[in-house]
């Protein structure tokens, strides 16, 4: 899978992309990333990407020309020298990504977009191609969201400063369901809205901490005892902290 990000801070996604397994995984390149700086694709001598809204009020907008010209670029695999401050060139008009017209999965990060969730994770793992847009300050141009976004995505009823640390979110939770990033060991099949329901409770030695123990069951050596008394408490702690999961249409 491929995952092109266009974003003003490419640097902020120096830590996520270089730790762990996803980490790893953009190492052996069973997922590749391409961080784009939308800066490289403005006209003017402050490399600006915003402006003063339309109608007056506080803030800034940011500009649809420059994402555009950004996004053409992008999904036609074009440097910035050749696209910016004009519609990309390079191959066959027919074959060519434009915004209003035929483009890969593009998904705008805001906070009015559709809640990211793992269905929505797994659908997006399916695509062989995803371009990830990070808003910045107080909006983007609705231009943008119209002609460049095939989607619009949130992390949650919550208002961060942009959409890098959603777009770390969406990159992630997609990445582990690549084949080969994640091995057996670590296979993604067994838990928390995998099954519909929170994971039960884990323990590991030592087998007394603080004078708090493991329960019997656990150290039983009685395997069907331990699985029913796994699902029992991934079924008590989901109906007592997340009953909405338990309402909803089950395992996708
Ligand atoms: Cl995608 N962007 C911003 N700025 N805030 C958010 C969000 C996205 N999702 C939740 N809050």
């Amino acid at each position: 899978m491929r995952i092109d990000v266009l974003t003003i801070f490419p640097e902020w996604f120096d830590g996520p992309l270089t730790t762990s397994l996803l980490g790893r995984a953009i190492e052996e390149r069973t997922v590749e990333v391409g961080l784009h700086d939308l800066r490289d694709w403005t006209t003017d001598r402050h490399r600006s990407v915003d402006d003063a809204p339309y109608g007056g009020g506080a803030g800034m907008v940011m500009r649809a020309d420059v994402w555009i010209d950004a996004c053409e670029a992008v999904w036609n695999d074009l440097d910035a020298e050749v696209t910016r401050g004009r519609a990309a060139g390079g191959r066959e008009p027919s074959e060519r990504f434009v915004a209003g017209g035929r483009r890969p999965r593009t998904l705008l990060l805001t906070p009015r977009g559709r809640r990211l969730t793992q269905d929505l994770a797994r659908e997006l793992a399916a695509e062989e191609r995803l371009v990830l847009l990070c808003g910045r300050y107080e909006g983007i141009d609705e231009r943008v969201h119209e002609l460049v976004a095939t989607d619009e995505v949130s992390i949650g009823d919550y208002v961060l400063f942009g959409g890098e640390l959603a777009a770390a979110a969406v990159i992630e939770s997609v990445a582990r369901l690549v084949p080969g990033v994640l091995g057996n060991q670590e296979s993604p099949a067994d838990e928390s809205f995998t099954s519909g329901l929170l994971e039960y409770p884990q323990y590991t030695r030592p087998s007394e901490v603080r004078g708090h123990g493991v329960p019997p069951v656990l150290t039983s050596g009685d395997h069907g005892a331990v699985s029913r008394w796994r699902l029992e408490q991934a079924e008590s702690l989901t109906s007592a902290r997340r009953p909405d999961l338990l309402d909803g249409p089950g395992p996708g």
